[in-house]
């Protein structure tokens, strides 16, 4: 027995070899399996008593793809296209029974069998734009062949997979199998094919899908056109139609050579190796050294939610998607009706989009009880509270929950700042209290910050983060400090983006720097959104800053029609000279002296102390990686994916070259750029943050 036995075994079911490819936990297709595969290959065509040859997946899966940690290391053994193409060429039919996923090099595999069959449940797609790459081994010659351009585009450069039942309607699936009887069913399937003496289906020789971009020359076109958005700065897309474009033009093995050229580009270029790393970065973020995944979980059954504002209502909103019922309170009654009705509007508007069922929206209405008495969270086994960004208020509420609440039931609060601690000390049972800080808007927004305090118990950490993936969010653990991680950096960016504008560059032009770098929008636009009298009033804010000096004119943001920017009636925004003038007053009282600054210099000085301040987050261990640093960033301010989230950033430009720079700025603006410690240190020693 050689290594290869280990993950591929075959099986003889009468003329069928059935090959079932044993490489868990998601038979990626690395330099082992596809050995495997073709060492198995060749004895099922050599051995004369086999017909017909059967590739099913054991264990959860068909095949998630290539292994992605072998991306960027010298290849070894058979390549996948090149397997691919052997496999298309065995004068054996092969067919691929698919159950669990098919996705990226699994479904390209079994676009090279010549038949493939699927169960329900299973799903199949080419997901690698998601990695900053395209489907490499022929996914983007043979699917355009089986399904059509058009509908290569969508599952090609939209990346989501689909469903075996739709797969099967576009002609990408021959047949349906029953659940639990897949293998049997591809084993009939294959001697039926024998029987019947059908010729060999290979889709490299198929012609007719692809006729429709000559019926339709625009297609591309309108394509890219209608994607600009979404695409935005990212280079993958515009290399997978690129592809796909080049399979309805060029002979099949002249667009496979294509593909291969815009593959190799994308994989040794910097914005994969960022999404890779985010891909990682990701589901590393679960793992919590001293919380093993097998601590238990406490069962939560009901959430009560205290507030029915925005955060209140958005966070509630997750547990009813997820089944959950929920338990709202709010302090008045006009309150609590504007917070249901919020609710219900946001799911009925997703019915109307055709994204939920009608019949759903009063399913989850259903599950949620509104209430004015706090005493009614009793029966709650997590209680979230999401009031105003007030200690008081919130030490208030928690020494009342403390009275209020079962025994065992944990207490979060939504704070974006505060010290859990400090609010934890207000109850008898500080372990069973934690931070689950949501982001705004709470139900789509991914991230979620959970905020370990200094007492809070493992189990109960366990099943902050667990409820959070059960319900769609990418939780990542932080440590109490203020603004927790995400936060705390944005404040540095805020700051320095203040102090800019000062300086004499336009709002604009920071703004401009931060969209063009890939974030979905600049500080002052951000500002206008979520409202410039955030913590002002009229009474008590005499600093005259340009935030205060705006408010006082009613220029509060998007709602007043003005804040930074003017607005009109669509929202669109346009520079204004009043907010110029107004800054230059405030600029002239403070004696700030006015220069220009290159866009080089904006955006160094508003996101290398973001770096630093990460520095400075690991040093105190308030993250656990600096990978889950980046996870924030990218699932809660919309950090360009293709950029890896600030920390990775960093290492790309070289720490060394951020640690001069910071210096640079320390000796102009002072310590607010003074270099953490451990950039020093990791610069010195020529590491970067990926070497922690
Ligand atoms: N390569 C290497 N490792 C992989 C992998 C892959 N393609 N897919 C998953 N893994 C690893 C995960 O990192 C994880 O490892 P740890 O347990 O050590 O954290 C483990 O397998 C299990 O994965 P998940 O936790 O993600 O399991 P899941 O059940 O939640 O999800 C999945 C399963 C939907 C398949 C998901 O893993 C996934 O989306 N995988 C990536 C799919 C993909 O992008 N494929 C394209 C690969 S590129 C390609 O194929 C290029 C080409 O054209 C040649």
């Amino acid at each position: 027995m050689n290594a290869n036995d280990n993950v591929v075994s075959t099986a003889r079911e009468g003329a069928v070899a059935v090959l079932t490819l044993q490489s868990g936990p998601v038979n990626a297709l690395g330099t082992a399996l596809r050995q495997g595969i073709l060492a198995a290959l060749e004895a099922a065509e050599a051995d004369s008593a086999v017909k017909a040859i059967v590739l099913i997946g054991g264990g959860r899966m068909f095949s998630a793809g290539a292994d992605i940690t072998e991306f960027g290391k010298p290849q070894s053994g058979i390549s996948l296209p090149d397997l691919l193409n052997r496999i298309e060429a065995s004068l054996k039919p092969v067919v691929a029974a698919i159950h669990g996923n098919a996705l990226g090099g699994g479904l390209e595999t079994a676009l090279a069998c010549h038949y493939r069959v699927a169960v329900s449940s299973a799903k199949v797609g080419l997901p690698e734009v998601k990695l900053g790459i395209l489907p490499g081994a022929g996914g983007t010659q043979r699917l355009p062949r089986v399904v059509g351009p058009r509908k290569a585009l969508d599952v090609i450069v939209g990346g989501s997979p689909i469903g075996a039942k739709a797969a099967s309607g576009m002609g990408l699936v021959d047949e349906l199998a029953p659940e639990e009887g897949l293998r049997a069913h591809a084993v009939a399937f294959a001697e039926r094919m024998v029987a019947e003496g059908r010729p060999l289906l290979k889709i490299r020789d198929r012609d007719d899908k692809i006729a429709e971009s000559r019926e339709n020359p625009g297609l591309f076109a309108e394509f890219r056109q209608e994607n600009a958005r979404k695409t935005r700065g990212f280079e993958a897309p515009e290399a997978c139609i690129a592809c796909i474009e080049a399979a309805c033009r060029l002979p099949f093995d002249e667009g496979l050579a294509f593909e291969r050229a815009e593959f190799q580009k994308l994989v040794s270029g910097t914005q994969s190796a960022a999404q890779r790393y985010v891909f990682f970065a990701e589901r590393q973020a679960a793992k919590i050294p001293d919380v093993p995944d097998d601590t238990p979980a406490r069962p939560i059954a009901r959430v009560g939610v205290i507030g029915a504002g925005t955060m209140g209502g958005g966070i509630s909103m997750n547990f009813l998607n997820a089944g959950i019922p929920v338990t709202i309170v709010e302090t008045k009654r006009e309150a609590l009706d504007r917070g249901l009705k919020t609710i219900r509007t946001n799911y009925e508007n997703t019915a109307r989009k055709g994204r939920l069922r009608p019949e759903d929206v009063e399913t989850r209405m259903g599950l949620l009880t509104d209430t004015l008495e706090l005493d009614k969270l009793a029966e709650c086994d997590l209680i979230i509270e999401a009031v105003f960004e007030d200690m008081g208020i919130k030490k208030e509420i928690f020494s009342k929950l403390d009275t209020i609440a079962k025994p065992g039931a944990i207490l979060a609060s939504n704070t974006s700042y505060l010290d859990i601690d400090a609010i934890a000390a207000m109850t008898n049972r500080p372990a069973d209290v934690i931070g689950m800080h949501f982001f705004s808007p709470a139900n789509v927004m991914r991230l979620l910050e959970v905020v370990r305090g200094e007492k809070t118990a493992k189990d109960v950490i366990a099943t902050a983060m667990q409820l959070g993936r059960k319900v769609g969010k990418i939780p990542v653990l932080v440590g109490v400090c203020h603004g927790f991680v995400g936060n705390r950096m944005l404040a540095e960016r805020q700051r320095e983006a203040n102090r800019l504008i000062l300086e004499g560059v336009t709002p604009w032009d920071v703004d401009r720097v931060i969209h063009d770098f890939g974030l979905p929008m600049g500080p002052f636009t951000m500002s206008d959104l979520a409202g410039l009298d955030i913590g002002w009033s009229r009474e008590t804010n005499k600093s005259e800053s340009v935030r205060d000096l705006l408010c006082e004119q009613d220029r509060r943001g998007q709602k007043t029609g003005a804040g930074f920017y003017d607005y009109d009636a669509k929202r669109k925004a346009t520079p204004s000279e009043v907010t110029e003038e107004i800054i230059a007053r405030v600029a002239e009282r403070q004696g700030v002296k006015r220069r220009d600054a290159t866009d080089q210099e904006i955006l160094e000085r508003t996101l290398y102390p973001m770096v630093n301040e990460g520095a400075k987050i690991l040093e105190e261990g308030k993250a656990i990686r600096a990978s889950d640093i980046d996870i924030v960033w990218i699932n809660g301010y919309g950090w360009p994916v293709y950029r890896g989230g600030p920390m990775f950033w960093a290492d790309t430009i070289g720490l060394p070259k951020v640690l001069e720079r910071l210096r640079a700025y320390q000796a102009e603006y002072g310590d607010a750029f003074k270099p953490a410690a451990l950039l020093e240190r990791l610069a010195s020693e020529g590491k970067g943050f990926k070497d922690l």
